[in-house]
């Protein structure tokens, strides 16, 4: 299995900490934002990984993690998005990287408290198809929604206005390779951006999509200035018990 982190975009909404350089670069508690999702798939067992950045701080992804020893990894790989073509877009980029195998995507900015090794071995073991994360908050509207009838979940709701549950779907997906086919039959959405969303929905109309719960905390890092700051007292506070 590969791992994708998806480490693009403008950053707008942490305006203007974002105006120089890339938002995955901020700092959140004692590392750069990125450390934490990176680490989380190594510690996954998932060690070959693609990080897709864009935007003019490209370059400094490679200076920062350069070949990924920090990790313990052997070599990090790297794709470039020309524009803000949306998260399925840059997932399409590490097609060629994939190599057929199934993929395990992490959005640059998300920080879980606990690790994803279970919900890893759930999606091994399932053998194709794909899984999905879903947390319970207070905020829906402000991510993707998942709808449940009983235990099956039956469609996602980007960003609603009314959301059908509090249950939202965290930035790891984990993918077969039909993903890329996919990706090729999505249109733009209203945002002119090739939405995540679709390609899950996809996999449920198919009937091929499961789903884990997360234990523990997440925070959306870049989601806003305060879950920034609500992601660094998270950090500080977990390793200050582990001091
Ligand atoms: C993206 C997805 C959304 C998901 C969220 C998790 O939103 O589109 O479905 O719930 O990540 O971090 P974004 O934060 O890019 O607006």
């Amino acid at each position: 299995m590969k791992g994708v982190i998806l480490a693009g975009g403008l950053g707008t909404r942490l305006f203007p900490l974002t105006k120089i350089t890339n938002k995955h670069l901020l700092p959140v508690y004692d590392r750069p934002m990125i450390y934490y999702p990176i680490q989380t798939l190594v510690d996954a067992g998932i060690e070959d990984i693609m990080v897709v950045t864009g935007g003019t701080n490209a370059g400094d992804f490679l200076r920062l993690l350069g070949n990924g020893r920090e990790f313990g990894l052997k070599h990090l790989r790297y794709a470039y998005q020309e524009r803000e073509g949306g998260i399925a877009e840059a997932v399409g980029l590490a097609e060629h990287f994939v190599e057929g195998q199934p993929i395990a995507v992490m959005l640059g900015d998300n920080i879980l408290e606990r690790g994803i090794g279970d919900a890893v071995e759930e999606f091994r073991r399932q053998g194709s198809g794909a899984r999905i994360l879903l947390k319970e908050v207070e905020n829906p509207a402000a991510y993707g929604v998942a709808e449940l009838v009983g235990n099956r979940i039956i469609n996602i709701e980007e960003k609603p206005k009314e959301p059908k549950s509090n249950l939202a779907v965290i930035g790891i997906y984990m993918y077969d390779n039909r993903v890329f086919e996919i990706i090729r039959t999505l249109e733009p959405s209203e945002r002119g951006e090739l939405e995540i969303t679709d390609v899950n929905n996809a996999y449920i109309r198919d009937g091929s999509m499961h789903y884990s719960i997360l234990e523990g905390w997440w925070a959306d890092a870049g989601e806003s200035v305060e879950m920034l700051h609500e992601a660094n007292v998270l950090v500080a506070r977990q390793r200050r018990g582990k001091a």
